[in-house]
This record gives C-alpha cells, sequence and structure tokens, in this order.
C-alpha cells in the first residue's frame, strides 16, 4: 500500500500497481479544508482512489511529536465518516529497547483502545473494517501477549507497529524477533501487515516470517533525497554512473539527465522508479510462493547487508515455528545457498523422521554423490570401518544410508522421496554444514549397536569423529522394492504404516520407461500410485481404508461435520469452516483422510492448507477430495 499524501500527492499509483492504499486520517482531521471535503465527498474522492483505501490514525505522529489532538474514539468516528474502507484505532507505537515498565503501561492503552473500537464498531453497526495494531517494543513476550489479546476482538488487520525504527537503524534481527513473536499468537485467516515497511530489500524477508500487507511513504520520502530503492540497498544519484534498473526511468535517463533537471521532476521519477522496484519485487515473492522457493529467496536477498544476513540467520532460531507452514511435497527442487539452508523445514523435518525411525541394531553409512544415491552406491563401495567393538552384521537389521549436505543421513530405501533426490548443494562442503551433520550424527548414531563408515564416505567428507578400529569385509547394498515401498510409506504417514498397506500379496508395476515403481498392489486391489515427481503416494480407496485402519484417531485426519458428511462421501472438496479438528501433524499437500465425528472414513483427499490455517480459516478449500465412500 504506497501512501499517498492528502494534500501534496503526484503520482498516480494505481499505474504501478497498487490495488489499495493508505492515507493518514489524522492529517486531513487536521487541515479544514481537507476536513470538509473528506466529510462531504468521502475520502476515495479526496485522494481520488477508487479502490480500498486504509486510513492511519495518527498513531506514527504521536510517537513522533509526542501528542496529537485527537483522541482515540474522535478518530475512529471520523474515519467512519469519511468512508474509509480499512480504519485504525489510536495506538501507541513504543519504540524499540524502552523500559519494561514503559512498555507494559503503553500497552495496556493500546489494548485499551483497540477494545474500545471493536467495541464501537460492533455497537454502531458500522462496515469499515478495522486495524488492531500489535505493540509492546522489543520485549518479545509482551508482543506476543498483545498478539494473543487481540486476536480475542476479532479484528479484520493486525498491523505490526512500531518496527520503523528497527528498520531505519539496520536492526533486522531484531525486527524478526519482533514480528516473529507477534504473528506466532495472531489468526491464521487475518492479513498480518508490516506497518511502515517499504523497502523492497526486507519484503521478502517480511513474507516468509508471514507478513501480507506493507505500506511506506518511502518511495517519494526517498526520491525527494535523491535516493533510488532497490532490492539490493539504496543508492544516492550523486554516485551513479550507471541507472540502477531498467524499469522505464532508468532506461529513458542517466543520472547526468536527471542531476539537470528541476528537483520536483527529478523527485517524480525517482519515485516512480521507486514504485516499480517495489511491485517487482512483490511480484518476484508471489512467484516464489508458487514455487516452493520463497526461503532460497531470502537467502538470496538477505546477502546483500550483512545485519539481513544476521536477521536471516535469526530467522534459523524459529525453523519449528516456520516449518508448521511448509508444504511438505514442493514442485521444486531444494536449493542449499549456504548455512542458513540448514535451518530450512525441509532439514528441519527430515532429521525429526530421521530421529522417530525405527532403529535397528546396525548402521551402515555409504558413499555417493550422485543422486539417487541407492542406484550409485553398489558400483561404489569400499572399505567398512567398525564403530565399536566386534563387528557382528545381520544384513536384514541393518540400515544403510548416505551421508549428504544437508539432510545429514538419507535412507536409501527412500532417497528417491522428496527432496532428499530433489536438492542441490555444492560439491565443496563448507565448514558449517560439516559440523551441523557432525554434530547431528553424533547424536543419531547412539541409538545403534553399531555403525559401520566406508573408508571413503570419511575421505570425502574429512569426518573424524569416530574411533574406528577394525575393518570390514565388503557390502553390497541389496534394494528390495517391497523393502522399499513400505519404507517410504513409514516415512510419509509414520512408523509401521509400510507393512499396514503392503500386506498379503504385493504386485509392483513398475514404469517401462524409467524402471520407477508406480502403482502398488495387494491381492489384486491398487493401494496407491507412487507419484514420479517426489515418490511419494497417492492413496487409491483400498489405501486409504487401510491407512485408516492403522493409523489411531486423530491421526492423518480431517474431522468434518455432519452438513459436510454426504458432500465429502461424493467426492466434493472440503472446506474450512465444515472441518471441526484435525491432525495437527497436517502440512499443505499431505495425504489425508476425511472422516466424521464417529471416526468413520468418508473420504480422502490432498491438504491444500495445514492444520493451524484449516482450523482458522472459514473460507475457502481446506481438502481437495480424492475419492469419496
Ligand atoms: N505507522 C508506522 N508505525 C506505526 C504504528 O506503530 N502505529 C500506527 N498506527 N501507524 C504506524
Ligand atoms: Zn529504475
Amino acid at each position: 500500500m504506497p501512501v499517498i499524501h492528502p494534500r501534496k500527492q503526484t503520482i498516480d499509483v494505481r499505474k504501478f500497481g497498487a490495488e489499495i492504499v493508505i492515507t493518514n486520517a489524522y492529517l486531513i482531521y487536521k487541515d479544514e479544508e481537507l476536513k470538509q471535503k473528506a466529510i462531504d465527498e468521502g475520502i476515495h474522492k479526496l485522494i481520488n482512489f477508487n479502490g480500498p483505501v486504509m486510513t492511519d490514525s495518527g498513531s506514527f505522529q504521536l510517537s513522533i511529536y509526542g501528542d496529537v489532538d485527537i483522541n482515540n474514539e474522535e478518530v475512529i468516528e471520523f474515519q467512519e465518516l469519511i468512508k474509509t474502507d480499512i480504519g485504525t484505532s489510536l495506538d501507541i507505537p513504543t519504540a524499540p529497547y524502552v523500559t519494561r515498565e514503559k512498555a507494559e503501561n503503553d500497552l495496556k492503552i493500546t489494548l485499551e483502545r483497540a477494545k474500545e473500537a471493536v467495541k464501537y464498531k460492533e455497537e454502531n453497526n458500522i462496515n469499515m473494517l478495522l486495524n488492531s495494531v500489535v505493540q509492546g517494543s522489543t520485549f518479545s513476550d509482551l508482543r506476543s501477549c498483545c498478539a494473543e489479546e487481540l486476536s480475542k476482538l476479532n479484528a479484520d488487520l493486525y498491523p505490526i507497529g512500531a518496527v520503523v525504527p528497527l528498520m531505519e537503524n539496520y536492526r533486522y534481527r531484531d525486527l524478526v524477533d519482533v514480528v516473529t513473536s507477534s504473528i506466532s499468537h495472531l489468526p491464521n485467516d487475518v492479513p498480518r501487515h508490516l506497518m511502515g515497511a517499504g523497502h523492497p530489500m526486507v519484503f521478502a524477508l517480511a513474507v516468509a516470517m508471514g507478513c501480507d500487507l506493507f505500506d511506506s511513504a518511502a518511495y517519494i520520502l526517498y526520491a525527494e533525497d535523491d535516493r533510488f530503492l532497490t532490492i539490493r540497498g539504496t543508492y544516492k544519484l550523486e554516485n551513479l554512473q550507471e541507472m540502477p534498473c531498467s524499469c522505464e526511468v532508468c532506461n529513458k535517463y542517466t543520472p547526468d539527465d536527471l542531476k539537470a533537471m528541476e528537483k520536483k521532476e527529478r523527485a517524480k521519477l525517482i519515485a516512480e522508479h521507486n514504485l516499480r522496484v517495489s511491485f517487482a519485487e512483490l511480484r518476484v515473492i508471489r512467484q516464489a510462493i508458487i514455487d516452493g522457493n520463497l526461503m532460497e529467496l531470502v537467502e538470496e536477498r538477505c546477502r546483500v547487508h550483512p545485519m539481513l544476513l544476521d536477521a536471516c540467520r535469526q530467522l534459523g532460531k524459529y525453523a519449528d515455528d516456520l516449518e508448521v507452514y511448509d508444504p511438505r511435497i514442493k514442485k521444486s527442487a531444494f536449493f542449499y545457498t549456504g548455512p542458513e539452508s540448514l535451518n530450512r523445514a525441509e532439514v528441519v523435518r527430515h532429521l525429526d523422521k530421521l530421529r522417530n525411525m525405527d532403529k535397528k541394531r546396525d548402521l551402515i553409512i555409504l558413499p555417493s554423490s550422485r543422486k539417487p544415491y541407492s542406484k550409485y552406491v553398489s558400483d561404489n563401495l569400499g572399505d567398512f570401518y567398525i564403530y565399536g567393538s566386534e563387528m557382528k552384521l545381520d544384513l536384514k537389521n541393518t540400515d544403510f544410508m548416505v551421508l549428504d549436505v544437508p539432510f545429514c543421513l538419507i535412507p536409501l530405501n527412500i532417497d528417491e522421496v522428496y527432496p532428499l533426490s530433489q536438492n542441490e548443494s555444492p560439491k565443496i562442503k563448507d565448514a558449517d554444514s560439516l559440523e551441523f551433520i557432525e554434530d547431528f550424527l553424533s547424536e543419531f548414531i547412539e541409538y545403534y549397536e553399531q555403525t559401520l563408515i566406508s573408508s571413503k564416505v570419511i575421505e570425502e567428507l574429512n569426518i573424524g569423529l569416530y574411533n574406528i578400529h577394525s575393518q570390514s569385509d565388503e557390502i553390497k547394498f541389496i534394494k528390495k522394492d517391497e523393502e522399499k515401498i513400505k519404507s517410504i510409506a513409514d516415512y510419509q504417514f509414520g512408523n509401521g504404516v509400510g507393512n499396514a498397506l503392503f500386506k498379503g500379496k504385493l504386485k509392483i508395476e513398475k514404469s517401462k520407461k524409467t524402471g520407477k515403481i508406480r502403482h502398488v498392489y495387494s491381492d489384486g486391489e491398487l493401494i496407491a500410485n507412487m507419484r514420479a515427481s517426489d515418490a511419494f503416494f497417492v492413496l487409491a480407496k483400498e489405501g486409504a481404508r487401510r491407512l485408516h485402519e492403522k493409523m489411531e484417531f486423530p491421526e492423518n485426519r480431517v474431522i468434518v461435520n455432519k452438513d459436510s458428511e454426504p458432500f465429502a462421501r461424493e467426492g466434493k472438496s472440503v472446506f474450512s469452516k465444515f472441518v471441526i479438528d484435525c491432525d495437527t501433524n497436517i502440512r499443505a499437500n499431505d495425504e489425508v483422510l476425511i472422516v466424521n465425528e464417529n471416526d468413520e472414513l468418508l473420504a480422502f483427499g490432498k491438504s491444500l492448507l495445514n492444520y493451524a490455517e484449516i482450523m482458522d480459516f472459514n473460507v475457502g478449500q481446506a481438502i481437495k477430495t480424492r475419492k469419496g465412500f
């Protein structure tokens, strides 16, 4: 949302892609002429914008001048009067790093005013949507507490306030703490707005944290100071030999042309560039979400400034929170961009799966640098060394794994499953990733009786944490399809599911062209199809029935109400508002079971959202049903 100045605006922001704008109700209120016009003709006419208009309340002025001459009720009434689409209560933007006492006292007032605004709206039955701003300075617990209190109000939007000073001073690490501790306590079905965020350099990071909206006057304020916004940072006109991008302005003019212009004309052109760059970045971000590689974009963007890199690393501390919102299955490969990638959802999730695996008695770690690993290891076995004491190997009770950056260990039975094959990392490993792997290994191998590591692995990765004291025979990795499909089902749905799905007389059909497993039948019935792109199973009816029998309620289930039951049975998609409950382990793109309150299996399908979103959303689809019963 570009900020529109109610008096000075000269740029038509719609031309640059703005579908919604924000302006300041307090500035209008304070100016007799603007005020009268806004009351008579409405805010849309006043600022000449025929889309949704959000107004701020004067809180920002309050944070700068320490005082405003309007109270909360007046500013809400006024915004309603001028037909604002989205109004804001008079929150107190508490600066960062104040004392706890000040933050708490301010917060009390902010909360009271938010409540007063919602009450006013309900009592007067008005249509205007309401912002309830999250405050709490740089105290994470106060931010969380504020967000939780505001959530109870059912506001229409939740802005996160008082972050401008953090961004102005490059305190991006603290920004991550403030935003994450706020958002983790806000509902999933209400947009979150990062107030005053206008530099395209931070958009990707903010979106990754869960922000949906931005507003800023940066595009014009920077332009008036001859500064160009870019995703690489800010450029000052006086230092430019080359124009910074390929927008219309940068194509048409040289820095010298601009310098020769009258200031007003120049500022307008730079502002146009700034808007172009900002909207272009939003498009790049939206596409990255569609493609499933937003975190790759964040890691790339954050490399433009060390303080942003710091923030990106800080975001890694919230890896478990972020994992919940990350689809388990994506179309794009996982790209490793550096040690920050080690905290991504895909890695966190895989290591969790490894920790929870049914541990067998022995572990053999094999070398392979080519994917799919299982295809290449048997040709490449080196010598084995025993970790521990006597070597006694029972191949049936052995886990074969390869060592890998960044997924640490990859069981060979599941090495084709996303993203264990669908990932790229550089050949030369960085010290951070090796340390990460070593740490994980030393934790992980404790569960095993014996760990054998090929000498080639040790050589390749230069891992030296094992007490190696004897040498083994050569071992061939024997991959059995039956074992493989069971391991994949266990990995996808949970331990033991493989045996439950694939019992009886099995028939495994493979693609003639690729040799990959495609269909699995048991006693003549189709159980599941294996998707070629990610090697996950897509259940057939009998597979869903067996999964339902094996998994205990409410595992892997979405529970729908009575109204929705006949639709689900017919194979129609399930809408979020009909869902009563669901398994907290569900992520977007998972294969899930649809049941009623008595746990009768109604249908099965693919979830479009994670459990928290399914529970919070009241509109839209939750599950794309494959088949009903
Ligand atoms: N604009 C930038 N920061 C803030 C804030 O904290 N509150 C309000 N209302 N507006 C802002
Ligand atoms: Zn440009």
